[in-house]
């Protein structure tokens, strides 16, 4: 028996909707996906506007549920459940995707779901050519979460570390508003890295040694702040590029360590990395050496699904039907959870 799940991502600055198919016994299969990206209306203001989030997601959901049905050859009577990012995210935003998913499900007699955002990026990496299989450690790193979880299965999550300040992706986007550079800054500071050297300036590493596997980042950007200070007058090309890939370097090394550290403690040899710094090719290369030295198999999601989009979303909500962890409902009451532990997850 085949089930067709729409999944509709609305949490942040990011519209995706997608289509993706569960068989039983096989990892759910993606249709089709579309996205439309709000970085260029937001970028004017150097980062997200929430009220002008939630308009954008409103004007582009239908168009996109649309064009993902067309593309997968499918009609919205053939929609079996309808999932949605429930939290966590802007409150205004998540209402917007929220409310289209339930609207729909109603029209249609299908059930809905709602999906925690977090649980989408980690489970995201089963749409990769080299999916994972449970158990690993997850290290969750994204724009607003930096987090190392015991993965045992689907819905059994727990937490071994997370940021007690900044997140990775803010220190990146922080880091990159200092050195003038746009939003969102990862992207940004990452290519203007590539051309400087990561030894030129020492930046703290805080927490490196703290024995437990939490992170805080807040530090950095005042170091950054301090180095760019003492550039005279406005600084060069090559001291920029330097500084960025220090910062760059900075963020890495404690990312890679930490995750070490926590496949160490849990005696696992599976990591997998999700979120939007995920999409890091620094990140990506010293944590694929270190890995390989230790004999740990590390899997990322595809590059294009590393940041947000609906893909993961509709992957989550098969994949929890799959397993039980979840029943859709058809009540079609909604409501949506900014702030969302993932460890909450069992009792949501
Ligand atoms: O997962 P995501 O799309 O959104 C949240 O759920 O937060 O992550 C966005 C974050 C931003 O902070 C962005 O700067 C960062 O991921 N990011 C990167 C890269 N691509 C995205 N950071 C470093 N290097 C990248 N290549
Ligand atoms: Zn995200």
């Amino acid at each position: 028996m085949s089930t067709l799940v729409l999944g509709i991502e609305s949490s942040c600055d990011e519209t995706g909707v997608a289509l993706v198919r569960t068989r039983e016994g096989q990892v759910p299969e993606l249709l089709a996906h579309a996205l439309h990206t709000q970085i260029a209306m937001h970028a004017d203001y150097g980062g997200v506007v929430p009220e002008l989030a939630s308009r954008d997601h409103i004007r582009r959901v239908l168009p996109l549920i649309n064009q993902v049905l067309e593309e997968a050859g499918q009609t919205q009577g053939a929609i079996d459940v309808v999932a949605y990012t429930r939290g966590p995210g802007l409150a205004g935003a998540l209402l917007v995707g929220a409310g289209v998913a339930c609207a729909l499900g109603a029209a249609l007699g299908r059930p809905v779901l709602g999906v925690h955002h977090l649980e989408g990026h980690l489970l995201s990496p089963f749409l990769s050519a080299d999916p994972p299989e449970f158990p690993f450690v997850a290290l969750l790193v994204s724009g607003g979460h930096t987090q190392l979880m015991q993965v045992e299965g689907v819905g059994r999550y727990t937490l071994l570390g997370e940021t007690i300040d900044d997140a990775a992706g803010e220190a990146f986007d922080k880091s990159a508003k200092l050195l003038g550079l746009g939003y969102p800054g990862g992207p940004a500071l990452a290519r203007l890295a590539e051309f400087g050297d990561a030894t030129a300036y020492t930046l703290p590493r805080p927490l490196l040694h703290s024995g437990d596997l939490d992170f805080s980042f807040a530090g950095l950007k005042t170091a950054v702040l301090t180095q760019a200070r003492r550039f005279e007058g406005s600084p060069c090309e090559q001291q920029r590029a330097d500084l960025a890939a220090s910062t760059q370097a900075a963020i890495v090394e404690v990312l890679v360590k930490k995750s070490l550290k926590a496949l160490a403690a849990t005696g696992l040899k599976r990591l997998v990395v999700a979120g939007g710094v995920g999409a890091n090719q620094a990140l990506r290369e010293q944590l694929d050496g270190a890995c390989a030295q230790r004999g740990v198999r590390v899997h990322y999601p595809e590059l294009h699904l590393c940041t947000d989009n609906g893909a993961m979303i509709a992957l989550a909500a098969a994949m929890r039907i799959q397993s039980g962890a979840a029943t859709p409902r058809t009540d079609y009451g909604f409501d949506v959870k900014p702030r969302w532990p993932l460890e909450a997850l069992a009792t949501a």
